[in-house]
């Protein structure tokens, strides 16, 4: 079965004018369930149920990950079109995150879409999660106008998956520079708090008490890996034999110097992420540099980002907190652009986990 002709037909009419096209963006594929709803380019609101659930467990479990959207979807986007002030039948168009992502996950978001969208007799979208991080840069709120990168630019996508520099020519034209070869860099933050015993998701916490620590207290070793490509994989071992070496001397080591540990681990992530934007940024000659994902949040990277761009005379673009981690927003931006261009999906379409939307070329 393929719909996409009689979507397209929708398309000829709603295009025209841009600026008024009311679109809702659905996220779901880890374990924040959120729905966001755009009038152009213009965010009206943005309503994430995050899933408390998992923390217990220290970690995502994508069984009750998938039962929780289940929960939430509705609530979740009811209140989303509430919050907008639209009516459901303003929706021109339901943009979904297809992947890459957890499947039990992707699934709750992508039927919900689909059925939303038969009954309204509305396109649907599918986004790639990757590249609503990017074009979350791209968001505006009522109130004001946010700093857009211009093209090209680079990206340096920093979440709890995926570690990547990407170059983006425009927003249908990305191409993945560099990427982790292992771990991602949040998924460094998540395991290291976690053998301190800190709750999760590390990341937050540690760039909490980073603030107190010295960063130059301890030295951990950092990867030599080919290109513009990272890997975490490394320091997450060393961290754990220096831990277990120093607590059999001091069994409070970790007590005693949690704030400089964090501090010390957080400063060696920076450090590895920022050596290789530099060196892309040098041999690609491009100066407009943005940052995106969940570590993108991080206080630590967004003070270096800042100070490394007036060294290198780099425009940095560090999203608003609301958007670096996972939000709809960056769904219903990122669908909006595919949108323009006619990209509808047909309903017979599944999550892909693995989604290849951003290929390396
Ligand atoms: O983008 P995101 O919400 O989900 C994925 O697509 O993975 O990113 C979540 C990741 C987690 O690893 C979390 O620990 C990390 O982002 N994170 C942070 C901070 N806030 C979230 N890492 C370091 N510092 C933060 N402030
Ligand atoms: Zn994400």
């Amino acid at each position: 079965m393929s719909c996409g002709a009689e979507f397209s037909s929708r398309k000829a009419r709603s295009i025209n004018n841009m600026d008024e096209t009311v679109i809702l963006g659905i996220e779901s594929s880890c374990d924040d369930t959120s729905a966001a709803v755009l009038r152009g380019r213009t965010l009206l609101s943005n309503v994430i149920a995050s899933q408390k659930v998992h923390i217990e467990y220290g970690g995502v479990i994508p069984e009750l990950a998938s039962r929780a959207h289940q929960q939430n979807i509705i609530p979740v986007v009811d209140t989303a079109i509430k919050d907008a002030g639209i009516r459901v039948g303003e929706i021109d168009a339901i943009a979904f995150t297809r992947g890459p992502g957890l499947l039990g996950s992707l699934l709750v978001g992508v039927s919900f879409a689909k059925g939303l969208s038969l009954s309204r007799d509305i396109p649907l979208v599918e986004v790639n999660h990757l590249e609503g991080h990017i074009l979350s840069h791209f968001i505006d709120l009522p109130d004001r106008r946010l700093p857009h990168p211009a093209y090209p630019f680079l990206c340096l996508l920093v979440s709890g998956g995926h570690t990547q520099i990407v170059e983006v020519r425009s927003y249908h034209d990305m191409e993945i520079i560099g990427t982790t070869i292992d771990d991602a860099a949040g998924e460094a933050f998540d395991k290291c708090a976690k053998v301190m015993g800190l709750p999760y998701p590390g990341g937050p916490v540690i760039d909490r008490l980073a603030k107190e620590g010295d960063g130059e207290k301890f030295k951990f070793a950092k990867p030599s890996v080919k290109g513009y490509d990272y890997s975490f994989s490394g320091l997450k071992t060393s961290f754990l034999y220096f831990l277990r070496d120093r607590m059999a001397e001091e069994p409070d080591f970790i007590e005693k110097n949690r704030s400089d540990l964090c501090a010390s681990l957080q400063k060696t992530i920076i450090d590895i992420l920022l050596a290789k934007l530099l060196r892309a940024a040098k041999d690609k000659g491009i100066t407009e540099i943005a940052a995106a994902g969940g570590v993108s949040a991080n206080s630590g990277l967004r003070i270096r980002l800042e100070e490394e761009g007036r060294r290198q005379k780099w425009n940095v673009y560090l999203p608003e907190l609301k958007f670096t981690t996972d939000n709809a927003a960056m769904i219903a931006m990122a669908g909006y652009f595919r949108y323009m261009q006619g990209e509808f999906s047909s309903l017979d379409i599944t999550p892909a986990a693995r989604a290849e939307g951003l290929a390396r070329r």
